[in-house]
């Protein structure tokens, strides 16, 4: 697949993936993107999962018949675990990664390539000289590959590249999203993007806003990251960036109340159903709902990232937190949870105790205020469960 005149598609799609990462389920498959950047030399940007390295040789040899460099930006396996394939297949080329990643390439190949690395750094360049095609408008420029150290977004060893001949950003993790190639995302970007990053480099937040600053200083006319489409048009380019503006400074991307439950007997569960019709009743801009035991953990992750407001209902549990709650809240903490307004609701047959457990559990985190109204149900919903339901809802939307 062209991209530009010099820079084509090599990735692959893998619909064969049970969970990504060992836990994110995937619907849509995933892609693994690989670029060829051709200037008088050859650049192959990043591999693919180690059960596509057949495939991702073939794309590069019907791309190009001259390879030079791979350029590895991530050692995470789904992209790196083809290198030893690649360095078989082409003994010339070299290998351009940051000092970590060839470390990390001992780790899982045994070697670090010594004889024929090239160890990069923050404003280190590899100049790849013009390809033919640049004539094409009379410019001539020079594909050249500046390298930024982008640290743990989400790993140490990270590195972005920038092309100032095509002003591509070749973004590693970042930008990317679950979901193949070859299969419409009927939702769009937003969703399965939003997922990837709080579901994977959440807990980055800051790291993120400083690859951020150093990109606002590029001229930036592609983003081409690791997985998911690229972005090539200035509306799409803003957009992006602006949600992970948004995300990674824990910002609040939606108005709107979030409510994550669980729910043994469905006792609770009534109680978040009257809640949501509540909030609704006063105008509440959205209300969103999941039952944390039956639906996928990581979209209520983002959901918990995505809106301001966080209500929280579960059981009591052998005098704790149910545990499917006692995992959500422990997702949000892994991930730094903050700047959100958080409501309780707590059930328990005999001697109710879930509201303070869910609230020790989140001590620590920064930036959080709870609503002083907790509602607690002892079994069903009763008359003055409703008064409760309607105060806490008076004090979440304040
Ligand atoms: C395994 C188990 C342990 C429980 N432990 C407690 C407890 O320690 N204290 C309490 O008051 N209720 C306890 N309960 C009762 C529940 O908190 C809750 O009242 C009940 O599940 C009703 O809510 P639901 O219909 O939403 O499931 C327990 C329930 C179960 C199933």
């Amino acid at each position: 697949m062209k991209i530009t005149d010099d820079i084509l598609y090599v990735g692959v799609n893998d619909h064969d993936v049970d969970l990504f990462e060992g836990q994110f389920e995937v619907p849509l498959g995933m892609a693994y993107n690989s670029y060829v950047v051709k200037g008088r030399e050859v650049a192959v940007m990043d591999g693919v999962d180690a059960r596509f390295a057949d495939e991702w040789l073939k794309n590069i040899a019907v791309a190009t018949d001259r390879v030079d460099y791979l350029v590895v930006q991530h050692m995470e396996p789904d992209h790196s675990a083809s290198i030893a394939a690649f360095a078989a297949a082409y003994p010339a080329a070299k290998i351009v990664s940051s000092m970590p990643a060839f470390g990390m390439m001992k780790n899982y190949f045994g070697t670090d390539f010594a004889d024929r690395r090239v160890v990069v750094k923050e404003g280190d360049t590899l100049d790849l000289g013009t390809a033919k095609a640049d004539s094409s408008d009379g410019t001539c420029v020079p594909h050249v590959l500046t390298f930024v150290g982008a640290s743990m977004v989400h790993w140490p060893e990270v590195i972005v590249t920038y092309d100032t001949a095509s002003k591509t950003l070749f973004s590693a993790d970042g930008f990317g999203k679950f979901g193949a190639l070859d299969r419409e995302d009927p939702e769009g970007w937003d969703c399965e993007a939003r997922r990837y990053y709080f579901g994977i480099v959440g807990k980055f937040g800051a790291q993120v806003q400083t690859l951020l600053k150093k990109a606002a200083t590029l001229d930036i006319a592609r983003i081409c990251p690791l997985h998911g489409p690229i972005h090539d048009t200035p509306e799409m380019i803003a957009h992006v960036v602006k949600q992970y503006l948004t995300w990674s400074a824990y910002g609040v991307e939606t108005e709107g109340v979030f409510v994550a439950y669980t729910s043994v007997y469905g006792h609770t569960k009534a109680a978040v159903e009257k809640f949501c019709e509540i909030l609704k009743a006063k105008g509440c801009p959205k209300v969103a709902c999941a039952d944390l035991a039956r639906e996928d953990m990581y979209e209520s992750i983002e959901d918990g990232f995505r809106y301001g407001k966080l209500v929280l209902a579960t059981t009591t549990y052998n005098t704790g937190v149910f545990p499917k709650m006692e995992e959500y809240i422990n997702h949000l903490k892994r991930r730094l949870y903050k700047n959100r307004k958080i409501g309780f609701i707590e059930n328990g047959t005999w001697a109710p105790m879930a509201a303070k457990g869910m609230q020790k559990l989140l001590e620590g985190l920064e930036n959080l205020s709870f609503c002083e109204s907790v509602v607690t149900l002892k079994g069903s919903m009763k008359d003055e469960t409703v008064s409760a339901l309607e105060k806490l809802a008076d004090e979440i939307l304040a």
